[in-house]
């Protein structure tokens, strides 16, 4: 067993581009663990099966979406000599370790799953009636885990239900069958505004169809639109003199998400600190339009590489094709080679060689 190991597994359905929530929140995260060198592996899944659960009549926008996802990945800094990218629909694998997982899992504790809740509720399944598929996808996530062996899975906090789930099945898998899988640990984001950057119009979380995302591909005029256009700060804050609210002023939530000291050499020399600038707001006397044209630089600075990354990609989809398709691959033979181990362990290796004809044939003699 790799016990020692120190693997790490993540994953995003491929709903649609990645916006400026996702990169704090995570992207920007794996690039560090990417870098640090701290890890034996890292793979990435594009969890297109779980996609599906809640988008069965739209097969497309899934396929569509793969080929987004990955350029989002690529254009942060995701390296594919340091990180495995993979498929979750082109791992068999996956489908039959979520079959034997789901004996270990009632449906009273499905129920209970507050993040799975959430999103019964939001989809509608409440009254239209709920996919088995849907209901049962932390359990498909537990075998998107254990099957790479997983020890580390840096996840939003929307995602530690689903780990909680899967270190139950894990527990209960290795109590009944013997010590066969690996317990993960979620790692979250630190910091509050992480774990939940607002959408542009102060709404708890960005959303496609509040349409109060930026997207790591959008262009700079749309950037600026959505600053200028959309950007929730202080109604009370009427006039340039009047006294400022920088708490729950998206402007500066963002600040403090993506500005450094150095952004105010280049960009706001008459502060040092994103401190001063803040106190200057609540003083009164600093106006909107200041902020938002700052904070758009800000974020240029952080979104023009990615953006110029992308096109490059963009030109080059063979390469992000072939990308795809060796690390899929390679996590093709991994999770084959786990499923083999909890097949062995729940006994129902029966082909493996022929030494069941002699178990077989001695249960016979015993019965006579
Ligand atoms: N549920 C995750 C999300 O909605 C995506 C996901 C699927 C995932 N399988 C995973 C995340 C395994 C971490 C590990 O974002």
């Amino acid at each position: 067993m790799s016990n020692e190991r120190n693997i790490i597994l993540t994953g995003d359905r491929p709903t649609g581009r990645l916006h400026l929530g996702h990169y704090v929140g995570s992207l920007k995260r794996r690039v560090d663990l990417q870098d640090s060198g701290d890890f034996d592996e890292i793979y990435i899944l594009i969890a297109d099966d779980q996609a599906l659960t809640d988008n069965v009549d739209n097969p497309r926008k899934i396929r569509d979406n793969i080929v987004n996802v990955m350029l989002d990945y690529l254009s942060v800094g995701l390296d594919p000599d340091k990180v495995t990218f993979c498929v979750q629909s082109q791992l068999p694998a996956l489908h039959a370790l979520t079959f034997y997982y789901m004996n270990l899992v009632t449906t009273a504790r499905l129920s209970r799953n507050p993040t799975v809740k959430a999103e019964i509720q939001m989809r509608g399944f409440a009254d239209e009636g709920l996919p088995v598929g849907f209901f049962a996808y932390p359990v498909s996530q537990a075998a998107d885990i254990t099957a790479f062996d997983a020890n580390i899975v840096p996840v939003g906090e929307d995602q530690l239900p689903m780990l909680e789930q899967t270190r139950e099945i894990v527990e209960k898998f290795n109590r009944i069958y013997g010590k066969t899988l690996v317990l993960p640990k979620a790692v979250i984001p630190e910091n509050e505004t992480q774990r939940r950057l607002p959408g542009v119009d102060g709404k708890a979380k960005m959303s496609k169809s509040l349409g109060n995302c930026i997207y790591l591909s959008d262009t700079p005029k749309t950037v600026k639109k959505q600053v200028n256009g959309k950007m929730f700060t202080d109604p009370t804050h009427l006039r340039i003199e009047d006294p400022g609210h920088t708490e729950g002023n998206v402007v500066f939530t963002y600040l403090d998400a993506f500005c450094q000291d150095e952004d105010f050499v280049e960009f706001l020399p008459e502060y040092s600190c994103l401190e001063e600038m803040k106190e200057h707001y609540r003083r009164g006397g600093l106006g909107d339009g200041k902020c938002k044209k700052f904070l758009i630089n800000v974020l240029e600075k952080t979104l023009a590489p990615i953006r110029e990354s992308r096109a490059k990609w963009e030109k080059d989809i063979d390469s992000v094709y072939d990308i795809i398709l060796s690390g899929t691959n390679k996590a093709r033979e991994v999770t084959n080679g786990t499923l083999h181990r909890v097949e062995r362990a729940m006994q129902i290796n029966y082909f493996e060689d022929r030494t069941i004809v002699k178990e077989w044939e001695n249960l016979l003699k015993s019965q006579h």
